[in-house]
């Protein structure tokens, strides 16, 4: 193998760089239309009246939807549930009836000439509510929260072992809301074709799913909407379910029966899902020399009135740490806001932050370090299924990460490293993340020039789709990697489910590699059409593509080119398709895992923290492509940081309006913020897992960062903050 294992450069980045690369909201077509959403300033009530007569007389306003005049949209909960919906619930309708569910909903939809006139069209459309008292605060709603019908089985007695542990550690931690701020806003093109069908280039992180949401809200036949969705500048799991502006694009398009555009605002992002804002307990009890006896993690997370989004927060104790009693609750507390969704390692972002600072303190009350509790306490089983994994090679993320940070000269004293005025503090966390695969399809066209085109529906959200696809496409054909050209994002290409769970990379290659076989089947039975053969009699799994050529695995002397081939069979091009489905796992389970340490120094006098260095060893099995891969690792880690020290999303709750809808307020990590940050993939062969042994690396470079780095500013300033973000004011508690 030639790519796969080796740095590759992205191979959509010229596109990207040079403005090439087209986004939902860039297609331009003639007569293009365009729409501005006017949301609602209230948190829950009614509409009494809507006036859209100032916005009427605007010259250029085409048309205003809003729920009186809005097209027939069908009434049950399932016509409009996507793929990755809530189990439980009835999923958001824009412009459906007169009630408000939450601040910044939707209220009208402008349609004009131009973007200008839109928006100022949508600043005079005039809004009367009858408000009815909203909750937004989950702290003040916490006595409502409701068990999540999930089922977490207990083991042994958790409280009485808890009781009479040795050492005890208990404590509640919180993580505030927090939303996805991708660079790319939600945007919809929506384009009447002259048979009627629509062509809808959207911002999403799966395009069939948005194509069947589409045709079932609206009654459409499969061939009559197509969803395309080629780049996209960021999802994180914003784009797993369709956005509410694509069903208002289409509405625009159907009435008009022209093309419409409609781009959110950067504050209308903040009135669709996010991190749901979680209040995590944790009760550790342990033996003297650091051995668990009892883990209870019981968490309550927000979701919406009007649906159950919930993500697993507790279970990942189970994973890592030996315990013969453990207990586990999730809750949900259902507020005046939208549906909490996926946002990067959803659940274990939160719960193994809680979980892994809570670790810390018991490292702390044992006087044991934390890295040698974590090993002490190490699980070679997920206790909660009693199985092995497929493979874990978390000690070696301890040993070596340990090792690259320099962890053996940690003074373990609180406050007792310093750099000048700064005090100076380590820390240390585990990471881990499901390894996931699904069943997706993939189309190869083999043409004799020594050229293949390679197509799946799937997208690629940023994390290096084409790029892996090229390169396992190249190594299954034997071409170099600038002979594949790669298709997605295209409802239209071979069946894949949506962009997320970090479970594409492996999904999809296994796809291609599955179909490769076919069309190496079919060259070979081309090539042995000829008389006297070099392959005759070889069976397909007797050869190899391999430099543009069909060899014979033993006899490389046994070989004839691509073209050849072709020629003799009468051909000049193979095409096949094929759906893949992974053989089950079974007697394992499948997790990736990580050990990432954090140094920090922090302004004695005025509080400042700056995360001055972060080593990320992971352990996600073979690494297909280090350079993409290691660049997933690096966003999450630089996402932890502003997870750790900056991230929240900001409510007034008087008013259930959030008050940094803005990147302004909003605070992420910006390029002053990061500095030094090693990532470190550990070798982990895995024979059971996939035929490549391999597992994504989407989500786990984010998991664990933000508790390391809160451990590290307690080890620095001996303040142990367990509310996020850690803002220079806590430190002075
Ligand atoms: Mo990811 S949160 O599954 O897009």
């Amino acid at each position: 193998m030639n790519y796969i294992g080796t740095p590759t450069s992205r191979v959509d980045g010229h596109a990207k760089v040079t403005g090439q690369a087209k986004y939902a909201g860039d297609v331009n077509v003639p007569g293009l239309v365009f729409g501005a959403v006017v949301a609602s300033t209230i948190a829950k009530g009614r509409i009494k009246k809507i006036d859209v007569g100032a916005a009427h007389n605007v010259k250029g306003v085409l048309d205003i939807l809003t729920h009186e005049n809005r097209p027939a949209l069908p009434g049950n909960d399932k016509a409009w549930k996507d793929d990755v919906a809530p189990e439980e619930g009835s999923p958001f309708r824009p412009l459906y009836d007169d009630k408000i569910l939450f601040n910044e909903q939707p209220v009208a939809f402008v349609l004009a000439e131009d973007w200008e006139i839109a928006r100022y069209a949508a600043s005079l459309v005039r809004i009367e509510y009858a408000a009815e008292k909203h909750a937004t605060d989950l702290l003040a709603a916490r006595d409502k929260a409701f068990i999540v019908k999930k089922p977490e089985k207990p083991r042994g007695d958790a409280a009485k072992a808890f009781a009479g542990a040795d050492v005890r550690h208990e404590a509640e931690y919180f993580i505030p809301t927090e939303h996805h701020n991708p660079m790319e806003l939600f945007a919809s093109t929506v384009i009447p074709e002259k048979d009627g069908k629509l062509t809808v280039y959207d911002k999403t992180q799966g395009v069939q799913n948005v194509q069947r949401y589409l045709c079932s809200v609206f009654g459409k036949k499969p061939d009559e909407i197509r969803v395309m969705s080629q780049f996209m500048g960021g999802g994180f799991g914003s784009g797993l379910r369709p956005q509410y502006q694509v069903a208002l694009a289409v509405m625009g398009a159907l009435a008009l029966k022209r093309p419409v555009r409609l781009v959110l605002t950067r504050q209308q992002m903040y009135g669709l899902g996010f991190r749901p804002a979680s209040l995590e307990r944790l009760q550790l009890g342990a033996k003297r020399d650091g051995a668990l006896d009892a883990i209870t993690h019981e968490a309550i997370a927000v979701t919406s009135t009007f649906e159950q989004f919930s993500r697993n927060d507790i279970g990942w104790g189970d994973l890592l740490y030996k315990s013969p009693n453990a207990k586990f609750a999730h809750k949900l507390v259902g507020l005046d806001v939208p549906t909490s969704s996926d946002m990067r390692a959803p659940g274990a972002a939160t719960g193994v932050y809680a979980l892994e600072s809570a670790m810390d303190e018991l490292a702390v009350a044992l006087k044991i370090d934390p890295v040698e509790l974590r090993l002490r306490c190490y699980s070679d089983k997920d206790q909660n299924e009693n199985l092995p994994y497929t493979s874990k090679n978390l000690r070696g993320c301890y040993e070596q990460g340990a090792k690259a940070f320099g962890w053996e000269k940690r003074n373990p004293e609180p406050r007792s490293m310093r750099d000048g005025s700064e005090l100076v503090g380590s820390g240390m966390a585990t990471g881990v993340w499901e390894a996931l695969q699904m069943p997706a399809a993939a189309r190869i066209v083999l043409g004799a020039n020594g050229h293949a085109e390679v197509s799946c529906a799937t997208s690629d959200i940023g994390t290096g789709t084409y790029t892996i696809m090229a390169q396992v496409a190249a190594d299954a054909l034997g071409l170099p990697v600038e002979n594949i050209s790669i298709k997605l994002g295209d409802s239209t290409l071979p069946n894949c489910p949506v962009e997320g769970g970090s479970w594409i990379a492996a999904s999809v290659s296994h796809a291609i590699i599955a179909v490769a076989e076919e069309v190496r089947a079919e060259l070979l039975g081309s090539a042995q059409k000829a008389k006297s053969s070099p392959l005759a009699g070889a069976k397909p799994g007797d050869v190899q593509l391999s430099n543009g050529r069909l060899v014979d695995k033993k006899d490389a002397g046994r070989a004839i080119s691509i073209a050849d081939a072709m020629r003799e069979g009468g051909i000049d091009r193979i095409e096949k398709t094929k759906a893949h489905k992974f053989d089950d796992v079974k007697g394992y389970v499948h997790n990736t895992h990580s050990a990432v340490f954090a140094e920090v120094k922090v302004d004695e006098e005025l509080g400042i923290i700056r995360v001055t260095r972060v080593v990320n060893a992971v352990a996600a099995g073979r690494i297909l492509n280090p350079k993409t891969a290691g660049s997933q690792i690096m966003g999450g880690v630089v996402w932890g940081v502003g997870m750790a020290l900056h991230e929240e999303t900001a409510y007034d709750h008087k008013f259930g309006r959030i008050m940094n809808a803005n990147i302004a307020e909003y605070h992420v990590p910006v390029n002053a913020d990061i500095h030094d940050i090693k990532v470190i993939f550990v070798e982990e062969p895995d024979e059971h897992i996939n035929r490549l042994g391999m597992k994504g690396v989407g989500e786990i470079g984010i998991v664990g960062v933000a508790a390391a780095i809160a451990n590290a500013v307690y080890h620095a300033t001996g303040v142990r903050v367990r509310d996020l973000p850690i803002t220079l004011d806590k430190l002075r508690r």
